[in-house]
């Protein structure tokens, strides 16, 4: 069986002190039993204070983004040397609002891929149709495509480690979440392409999140499915209680 993973995406909220506060909050919370993986990822100016207060709980601390490169004149972004010489450990790559606002493609969401395994950060891949795309029944051929893309050259061992998130865009933010059997055919689908880019045992070691409106309420039924690794959640990772309340959902599948 996959080890759930329940991943915190703050965006862009909260002040160093909040970030802090939460902090020390969700750890007095976490149970040493939880059995599911846990990452926050906070804005950047957070993420060195968070990997030192995260040390000794099972929390884990990831980017939101990063840039491909090393080093170069590239103002205002952040390398992957950069997050791993701070220890941070996972990197979220090809979010829908990256690229929707920040002009990421397929190719470049690829290179950031192939850089976070290329200095031992842990992927975690989003993709996910429109609302446009699901009602042109397209979804499947866009989420297909896209997963392709990303993992273009990447080979089976580091595919293996990687995490894919899929985040219906329709559902991210809105209160509208798939069901959970949309959510599932959707990730049973991502897990096909990944046996045939790769091999059954590959596909079947690689964690796929669904993303999009979790919360306490609906993460059971979600993480009941047969595809569905774990949860990528932006608004209800915002709150300790809630965010724990994930976390323990995830632990006790
Ligand atoms: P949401 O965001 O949980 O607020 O819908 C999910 C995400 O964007 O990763």
């Amino acid at each position: 069986m996959r080890k759930p993973i329940i991943a915190g995406n703050w965006k862009m909220y909260k002040t160093m002190d909040e970030a802090i506060s939460f902090m020390d909050a969700l750890t007095g919370k976490l149970k040493e039993s939880d059995q599911a993986d846990t990452v926050i990822c906070p804005p950047a100016p957070y993420l060195a204070t968070l990997v030192e207060k995260a040390k000794g709980s099972t929390v884990r601390i990831g980017a939101q983004t990063m840039h491909e490169e090393v080093e170069g004149a590239f103002t205002g972004e952040i390398s992957p040397t950069m997050l791993k010489s701070i220890g941070v450990e996972f990197v979220v790559l090809g979010h829908s609002e990256r690229r929707q606002y920040y002009n990421e493609t397929d190719e470049s969401v690829n290179l950031k891929v192939k850089s976070a395994f290329e200095h031992k950060l842990t992927p975690i891949v989003c993709v996910g149709e429109t609302l446009e795309q699901r009602e042109g029944n397209e979804t499947s051929a866009v989420v297909s495509d896209q997963v392709k893309k990303a993992f273009a050259g990447v080979n089976e061992t580091d595919a293996s480690s990687s995490i894919v998130a899929y985040e219906p865009v329709w559902a991210i933010g809105t209160g509208r979440t798939a069901t959970a059997e949309d959510a599932n055919e959707v990730c049973a689908q991502i897990r096909t392409v990944l046996t045939d880019l790769y091999s059954e045992t590959v596909a079947q070691a690689i964690r796929i999140q669904y993303g999009g409106s979790v919360k306490p309420g609906n993460i059971e039924e979600l993480l009941s499915m047969s595809d569905i690794d774990g949860a990528l959640v932006g608004g209800a990772s915002l709150d300790p209680e809630s965010f724990a309340a994930l976390v323990e959902a995830g632990s006790n599948v």
